[in-house]
């Protein structure tokens, strides 16, 4: 925002791992920070596995977002360490780094493929063979046909991150409101939030929407102004009783089929996910329960004796070009903090940070620059002409 007040009002609206990231460092800024969600905490930041691995997961064609993740995967260390502190929550941040898994000779030309990809971004990142792989995890079946170690990409408990956030947020003097809130607007630009049928307007000289996929269907606002967010359905486990079984996140390909174990220190191992485009279809499936387990019980046969203790199903919020919108919409007084797909965990300081910057007008991390939401509305000019 240009010409900012010293203590601007925010609303956000949304309290996942975005909008309570964005929400305590607003306050810690000196910004009068209100947050509006039913449920905080409850939709996708409630499944995630909490990987911090732009590395692991680069992609042909995805520079930004592979940019974007480093540059935040950086900035994770000292934003947890200041949540721990802010929060007193340890949040389970592991830096043993990734183990990359190829079960069969064909997942293992994928692997390959990877490091190659890896190589030429000049990325951290050690092929190993099978025997290597199994004296860093001895639980690694002995079928593993090769391995890739990923040293740089870590992970975070998601959920004693929510908790943190939350309590840092509000410490820091963010007011939660556990309600729904849509934005007013007046003369072409928003100048607040309210509660859906109340009369009261919280006024805010900025609004920021970190709905996840709910954002592109937020009402009373030109649907111009918010970016296509479509939901990509995760369904993900939790096994318990696997305390000392890994030592660092795995993730593999067994005959195609992607699967992550990632490990916490009270013994739970989050075992995902599948990506489905089915749209909001919440029921947790047995055949994606049996996929997920056939995979990981491949790469780690003990998983067949561990707890089932949780299966559950999400959405990511997913954009056309798999980035996320963070940034000023052509709405005057209106931000977007959506679209992070499969990486919100991660992409969470980088996201406060931008948004922090807008709200006291201040330059964005270069990271950041891409994000801008307007890209779309210039997207469908450019189709239209
Ligand atoms: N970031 C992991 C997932 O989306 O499944």
């Amino acid at each position: 925002m240009s010409g900012s007040p010293a203590r601007p009002a925010v609303a956000v609206v949304g309290g996942g791992v975005i909008g309570l990231s964005c929400a305590w460092q607003l306050a810690e800024s000196g910004c009068q920070v209100e947050l509006f969600d039913p449920a905080p905490g409850q939709g996708a930041s409630h499944a995630a596995a909490g990987m911090l691995a732009p590395v692991s997961e680069a992609t042909y064609g995805e520079e930004a977002l592979l940019a974007a993740g480093l540059a935040s995967a950086q900035a994770w260390p000292r934003f947890a360490a200041h949540l721990i502190e802010a929060s007193g929550i340890d949040v389970g941040l592991r830096q043993e780094g990734s183990l990359l898994v190829g079960h069969d000779p064909d997942d293992a030309q994928q692997l390959r493929r990877l490091g190659a990809l890896l190589e030429r971004h000049g990325l951290e990142a050690e092929p190993l063979t099978a025997r290597q792989a199994r004296s860093l995890e001895p639980a690694l079946s002995p079928r593993t046909a090769s391995a890739l170690s990923v040293p740089g990409d870590h992970s975070v408990d998601n959920r004693r991150l929510v908790t943190a956030l939350t309590v840092a947020a509000e410490r820091a003097g963010t007011r939660l409101h556990r309600g729904p809130a849509q934005p007013v607007m007046q003369g072409g630009a928003v100048v607040g939030v309210r509660h859906p049928g109340a009369s009261a307007v919280h006024r805010a000289d900025l609004v920021v929407l970190a709905a996840g996929v709910a954002t592109s269907s937020v009402a009373g606002l030109p649907a111009h102004a918010l970016p296509p967010v479509r939901p990509v359905k995760g369904q993900i486990l939790r096994l318990r009783g696997a305390a000392g079984l890994l030592s660092r996140t795995v993730r593999a390909l067994v005959s195609g089929v992607p699967v992550y174990l990632v490990p916490r220190a009270d013994g739970e191992l989050v075992v995902g996910a599948t990506t489905e485009d089915v749209g909001l279809d919440r029921r947790v499936t047995a055949g994606a329960v049996l996929e997920l387990l056939r995979a990981a019980a491949a790469v780690v046969p003990e998983v067949g004796e561990l707890e089932l203790g949780e299966a559950l199903a999400r959405f990511r919020p997913a954009t056309p070009d798999n980035l996320p919108a963070v940034g000023l919409t052509d709405v005057p007084a209106l931000a977007v903090a959506t679209g992070h797909h499969r990486g919100g965990v991660l992409l969470a300081p980088l996201t406060a940070q931008a948004v922090v910057s807008l709200a006291l007008g201040r330059p964005a991390p270069a990271a950041a620059g891409p994000l801008s939401p307007t890209r779309f509305a210039a997207a469908v000019e450019r189709s239209a002409s």
